[in-house]
């Protein structure tokens, strides 16, 4: 019986993160760049409901019209969700204009999940992403990919949502008190990649040894989801 261990997946990550316009490229990091919570911020609302490929080009016309929280705090709403038009989900790009507009006033972007949870449009998702991507504060970070990577990897057959504590134990059980944004973005990476929702690639996978559904042959079967 292995346990699962977070330093396996950081040095998978650590080949093979994919690269992304608000990620810190592996060089820079090498030198002790630190990421722009301003980037890590817009990225994370951004993708809450859309894909990383469709973010990315909104993600980069966003940074170059406002590269920074206070030239965001400062536009036209209109012109705000003008730029926003094709990715949905309008209430974000009001909230994210209050949010800047938060934080602007505050002079920089609060460093922890207890601040930051307290602006408009962060909830616990987001708290949790920036305070451990830009600030490396150990907050353990859950969406549908690491629910996943989680169930799979304990073999757990409680459905979703009621899996969710379970789950969220698990993935702060693993989350390092160093690099905890890293390790958050490799979940997402590995659910993204290898532990796709149909046929994830085992053979490939950093947790090969210790994930119990491969052990057991369940990995295609979970996470289990309570019938609408
Ligand atoms: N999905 C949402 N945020 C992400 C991130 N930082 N890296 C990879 N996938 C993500």
């Amino acid at each position: 019986m292995t346990h699962p261990n977070s330093d396996d997946l950081l040095q998978w990550y650590d080949i093979n993160a994919r690269e992304m316009p608000w990620r810190t490229p592996p060089a820079e990091k090498q030198a002790g760049v630190k990421p722009d919570p301003y980037r890590v911020w817009m990225s994370e609302i951004m993708l809450q409901q859309t894909t990383v490929a469709t973010v990315r080009d909104y993600f980069i016309k966003f940074t170059k019209r406002w590269p920074t929280v206070d030239d965001l705090a400062a536009a036209e709403d209109a012109d705000v969700m003008a730029y926003w038009a094709g990715l949905g989900y309008y209430a974000r790009a009001r909230n994210l204009l209050k949010c800047a507009r938060a934080v602007s006033q505050l002079g920089a972007f609060p460093q922890t999940y207890d601040e930051l949870i307290k602006l408009p449009g962060i909830g616990p998702y987001t708290a949790a992403a920036v305070s451990s991507i830009a600030f490396d504060e150990p907050s353990p970070v859950m969406d549908g990919n690491v629910e996943r990577v989680m169930a799979r990897l304990f073999d757990i057959h409680t459905p979703l949502p009621a899996a969710k504590p379970e789950l969220y134990a698990k993935t702060a059980e693993l989350t390092p008190r160093a690099r905890a944004g890293d390790y958050a973005q490799a979940v997402m990476d590995l659910g993204a990649t290898i532990c796709t929702p149909k046929n994830p690639a085992c053979g490939i996978c950093p947790w090969w040894t210790p994930c119990l559904a491969r052990q057991n042959g369940t990995a295609a079967e979970l996470p289990k989801k309570t019938p609408k």
